[in-house]
């Protein structure tokens, strides 16, 4: 295993992180864990090097924290650096993000975590999370040693991950990042800010949630004629630690197999080893992802703004991703869970406001009545 210094502290975590969202379940309903294939995968890293683990208030339905804590039983506890998260958007006074660090410590059968962050900031949730006092809390809950390093996890646009970068003398943060989402939320521009203040830099959905894993047939093939016998999960690590500024690299591994082909990867991948030749291979499999996207669209944005909220270029992106990577009903999930509804197509009115101003002519309107139809859970 390859280890990084952890920001501005003096000490190292892994490259490999294990990220506790993904964990291996009985049936379908992700609230039911299997317990004993996933404290062996949990442990199966930490022998080989493995030393941060994160995991989060929601995932698995509440249930991962609870697992978490029984891998790390019987002397695992110590080796690694525990990460969770506060559930900033149930958070309603002052009090409560004290009250949820404790229902987590007590769920992690814990007495501390290493690494606490603010769960999934975005614009509005900074802006409530600050009026409720939120640093006296972190200041708090480090003084009262439940909590050791302090951070964020982020999902906005990059001016506001900017702002909170820029707000507080955070410890580490955690983004987004993979080599399709170099400019979306905090991107690379965002990584090496973030770095470059000191903090270290956690990076989430490294394989785009598993869509880098199983790539189209185009893709392969140019994976395939570049001469390197690495899989697409390798070409995906390897990019990103390619990036000193990257600090840990967090998989939501779901099989023992992942996690020992992951660790294995993960043990020879050094920064700035990326050779000309191997980015130009990235280059390609990014230009073949977007030929598969079935609307031109660039997201240049001058559509924007609609008078009727509609965010024309997110809609236009995740129909697109149905394509790009052969999943529609994961561009489904996305359109009608987590994108709000006041910005999606079928808010359009057909103004006509938008067309004029898109540099590729796009037919806009009918564009969007498509992607409804075919995206929203109300048409099926
Ligand atoms: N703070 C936040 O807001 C937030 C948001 C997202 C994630 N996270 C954290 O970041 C972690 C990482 O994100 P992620 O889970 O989305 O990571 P990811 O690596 O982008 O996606 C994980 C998926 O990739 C596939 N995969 C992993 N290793 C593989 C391998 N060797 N071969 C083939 N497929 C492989 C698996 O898909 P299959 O299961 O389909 O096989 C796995 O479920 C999460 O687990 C969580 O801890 C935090």
């Amino acid at each position: 295993m390859k280890y990084r210094k952890f920001g501005k502290h003096d000490f190292e975590v892994s490259l490999l992180g294990f990220g506790a969202m993904r964990l291996p379940i009985i049936g379908k309903d992700e609230s039911k864990i299997d317990e004993d294939k996933a404290i062996e995968m949990i442990r199966y890293a930490i022998d080989h090097g493995v030393n941060y683990v994160d995991t989060a208030y929601p995932y698995h339905h509440g249930n991962s924290e609870y697992l978490v804590g029984k891998a790390l039983k019987d002397g695992y506890r110590e080796k690694v650096k525990l990460a969770t998260k506060n559930p900033v958007w149930l958070v309603e006074k002052h009090e409560d993000f004290e009250r949820y660090l404790d229902e987590q410590l007590k769920k992690l059968d814990v007495d501390h975590v290493d690494m606490y962050l603010l769960h999934a900031l975005s614009k509005d949730r900074w802006e409530k999370i600050k009026s409720l006092n939120v640093f006296k809390f972190l200041e708090n809950a480090v003084a009262k040693r439940k909590v050791k390093y302090v951070g964020f996890s982020f999902h906005d646009e990059r001016p506001v991950f900017m702002d909170i970068v820029d707000s507080y003398d955070w410890d580490f943060c955690q983004i987004q990042l993979n080599y399709r989402d170099v400019n979306y939320q905090a991107g690379v521009e965002g990584l090496k800010h973030a770095a470059s203040k000191g903090l270290a830099v956690v990076i989430m959905e490294p394989l785009k949630g598993g869509k880098l894993a199983r790539v189209p047939r185009k893709v392969q093939e140019i994976f395939n004629a570049s001469g390197k016998n690495w899989s697409p999960v390798e070409w995906s690590f390897r990019w990103l630690a390619n990036f000193p500024e990257v600090t840990t690299i967090l998989s939501g591994m779901s099989t023992l197999e992942q996690v020992k082909e992951n660790v294995e990867i993960m043990s020879r991948l050094e920064p700035n080893s990326l050779t000309d030749e191997e980015f130009k291979v990235i280059e390609q499999v990014q230009r073949a992802f977007d030929s598969l996207a079935v609307i031109d669209c660039t997201g240049c944005g001058y559509c924007m703004p609609c008078p009727n909220g509609v965010d024309i270029p997110r809609n236009f992106a995740i129909y697109n991703e149905a394509f790009m990577y052969e999943d529609l009903e994961g561009s489904r999930r996305v359109y009608n869970i987590f994108f709000p509804e006041e910005n999606r197509a079928n808010k359009c009115v057909q103004c006509g406001e938008c067309e004029p101003k898109c540099p590729q002519g796009l037919p806009i309107i009918e564009l969007l009545k498509r992607v409804d139809k075919e995206l929203s859970w109300q048409n099926a």
